[in-house]
């Protein structure tokens, strides 16, 4: 049976640490409010002009050097971002040009926190149907050339850091160790959690006037998506699990995105997963959008955590609203 598998990871965060207590000098917060309500001690913010391809380009190579491959040997490169390098075209296509891959087709998924759990299987369809063997998946995120520095925006500004997480995709003979995947949306909720511009609705997409508006940052309705996440993030797992027969204490791990400490906290609950099946790092990271999952799950594999054989299920839920999840034979 032809399936697909991960056959190499790879990770990049930037150096620069910036700590609660940072933030707190230019922003009206603190670090007790920030640990209490998220569990964030420290995010990475670039330095300078970075973009997301740049951090994207270092996951991808520790990526392929895992996986034994070159880039010139992927069919596919699936960039997941909500902080593109430019505004078109898409960073997919950047990369490609840094990977030094001419030909490689390029995709661009805009599907934020969920980004890598759609690109993985958007991969895996591509490889089980045999069109392509070798596909890369990235999730990349520069935020913080996005936030809003100011008071104004400390609901969402001390959220976010910057990284990336790569993931090949690979053709297997023999089983497939990506099972399944399960993907949902609901877009009558696009304008809970948006960046609006620019914006090609408008007839000017941006003018000074809007941006004295802080229509370019970040806004989130964080109560509402809060409550939405809780309960869609155990829906869609035990979804997954359903349709292979499995419950929730057949998982061997977990890799929730990293929104927020207390939503994962919640969702394993509501799971009854103990603290071994489910694996965190938002402390150190905040949330990575579309970076979160690969970031983390290939910290959990360094760390030990994922063996030969375990039950891994990935779950995402974010702007959009979009939310799923990957179940994968390990
Ligand atoms: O990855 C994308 C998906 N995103 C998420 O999943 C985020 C989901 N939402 C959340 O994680 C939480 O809603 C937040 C962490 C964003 C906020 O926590 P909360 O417990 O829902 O707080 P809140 O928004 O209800 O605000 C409570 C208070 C407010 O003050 P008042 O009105 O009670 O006086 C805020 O103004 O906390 C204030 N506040 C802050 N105070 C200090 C908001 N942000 C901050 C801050 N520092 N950074």
């Amino acid at each position: 049976m032809r399936g697909s598998r991960i056959s190499g990871m790879g990770h990049y965060l930037p150096e620069r640490v910036v700590t609660n207590d940072d933030l707190a000098k230019f922003i009206d917060t603190s670090n007790e409010w920030i640990v209490q309500r998220t569990g964030i001690e420290e995010r990475r913010w670039v330095e300078g002009n970075v973009g997301a391809s740049d951090l994207a380009f270092e996951a991808t190579k520790e990526a392929l050097e895992e996986a034994g491959i070159k880039a010139s040997d992927l069919d596919m490169i699936i960039f997941a971002t909500l902080s593109p390098d430019i505004n078109f075209p898409g960073s997919s296509c950047i990369l490609q040009k840094m990977l030094n891959a001419p030909g490689v087709a390029t995709l661009d998924i805009r599907n934020q926190c969920t980004g890598f759990v759609y690109g993985l299987s958007i991969a895996d369809q591509f490889i089980k149907t045999g069109m392509m063997n070798n596909i890369l998946v990235v999730g990349a995120e520069v935020h913080s050339s996005g936030l809003d520095m100011s008071t104004r925006g400390r609901d969402v500004t001390v959220l976010f850091g910057d990284g990336a997480g790569a993931a090949v995709v690979s053709a297997s003979e023999t089983d497939s160790r990506i099972l399944d995947s399960k993907l949902h949306a609901d877009g009558t909720q696009y304008d809970i959690l948006m960046v609006e511009l620019p914006a090609s609705r408008l007839k000017e997409r941006i003018t000074a006037d809007m941006l004295d508006d802080a229509r370019h940052y970040p806004v989130m309705d964080g109560r509402n998506v809060f409550r939405q996440a809780v309960t869609a993030m155990p829906a869609v797992v035990n979804e997954v699990l359903e349709a292979h027969g499995y419950t929730p204490q057949d998982i061997d791990l977990l890799v929730p995105h990293q929104a927020n400490l207390r939503i994962n906290q919640m969702v394993a609950r509501s799971l009854k997963l103990t603290q071994d099946q489910v694996f965190n790092n938002i402390m150190r990271y905040g949330n990575t959008t579309a970076a979160s999952i690969p970031i983390a799950l290939h910290e959990a594999i360094q760390a030990g955590r994922v063996k030969d054989g375990d039950l891994v299920v990935l779950a995402a839920f974010g702007a959009g609203l979009t939310w799923g999840a990957n179940l994968i034979r390990w």
